[in-house]
């Protein structure tokens, strides 16, 4: 069965919000691997479980036609409500029945979405819709986050200890992302393929920003709808301890969000 937890229309407006574009380094991969593998002109790109479509509008200069799908169609109203690129449209479909033709599509990415599907069915949705040489590629943020602001090393422990609260409200299929996508990865029949870990990124937010980010989990939003009251207590709470350690008053001010990612890339054979 499809895991639905990004329905919520507070929730997907919070995506919009604050989820960022997926880290320069990692997009360069992506499109210097498709430019190995299958040579231009690139026609078709599909990002699947693409939220509010941060990791599709970056897509848009590299392909005629960029489609994103989603499983929510409250992700999907926000993404179509964002300016966007004229040559991107979006789909509330599932990741593993996209509505594109067999052998059509040059690219398939999935950006922190891949470990919610169905893998079995998804794997062979992508055999179905990418052309010889077309390629797949998966990437995910892993926890173990650091947050840094000047010399206190106090940020990163407040960030562990929400990890831990929120570790009890985590749903089974978040292990394919503690364990870097391994099993996702074996799991891909095609012998081209790679898997990227130990890549950090590190992105300058401001302290609401990063408050905001933690409310976007998966497990945070659990909390909010079965203890409503704790969880935004908790988020309250957090965010003062954060800007006690900071010794300022306003969320406004920058800290720096270190992130470890993991990149799958794959190749189908002719
Ligand atoms: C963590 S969000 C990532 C969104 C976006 N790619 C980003 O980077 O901000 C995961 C998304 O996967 C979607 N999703 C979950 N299961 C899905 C499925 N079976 N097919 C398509 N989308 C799915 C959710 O609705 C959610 O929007």
């Amino acid at each position: 069965m499809a895991t639905q937890l990004f329905e919520g229309k507070e929730h997907a407006s919070y995506y919009q919000k604050y989820r960022f574009s997926p880290p320069q380094d990692i997009q360069d991969m992506i499109i210097s691997y498709l430019g190995e593998k299958l040579p231009k002109p690139h026609v078709l790109a599909v990002d699947v479980g693409c939220g509010t479509g941060q990791s599709t509008r970056i897509l848009a200069p590299h392909f005629e036609r960029v489609l994103g799908t989603d499983i929510s169609e409250a992700q999907i109203e926000e993404a179509k409500k964002a300016a966007g690129f004229s040559n991107i449209t979006f789909s509330a479909s599932p990741a593993e029945e996209v509505p594109l033709g067999d052998a059509s599509v040059d690219l398939i990415t999935a950006c922190a979405a891949v470990h919610w599907f169905n893998i079995e069915k998804f794997l062979k949705e992508v055999d179905r819709i990418l052309k010889p040489h077309g390629c797949l590629a998966f990437f995910s943020y892993l926890p173990s986050m650091e947050v840094h602001y000047k010399n206190r090393t106090e940020m990163s422990k407040v960030f562990t200890e929400v990890e831990d609260v929120l570790a009890q409200y985590k749903h089974e299929k978040v292990h394919h992302v503690q364990t870097a996508y391994k099993e996702i990865y074996e799991a891909i029949p095609y012998t081209d393929k790679k898997r990227l870990v130990d890549m950090v990124t590190k992105i300058p937010m401001t302290l609401a920003e990063l408050i905001g980010f933690i409310q976007t989990f998966s497990m945070f939003q659990t909390f909010l709808s079965r203890e409503p009251e704790k969880a935004k207590d908790f988020i309250k709470t957090t965010e003062q301890r954060f800007l006690e350690i900071m010794e300022v008053s306003s969320n406004e001010t920058k800290v720096d969000v270190w992130l470890n990612n993991v990149l799958v890339l794959a190749s189908k054979p002719k």
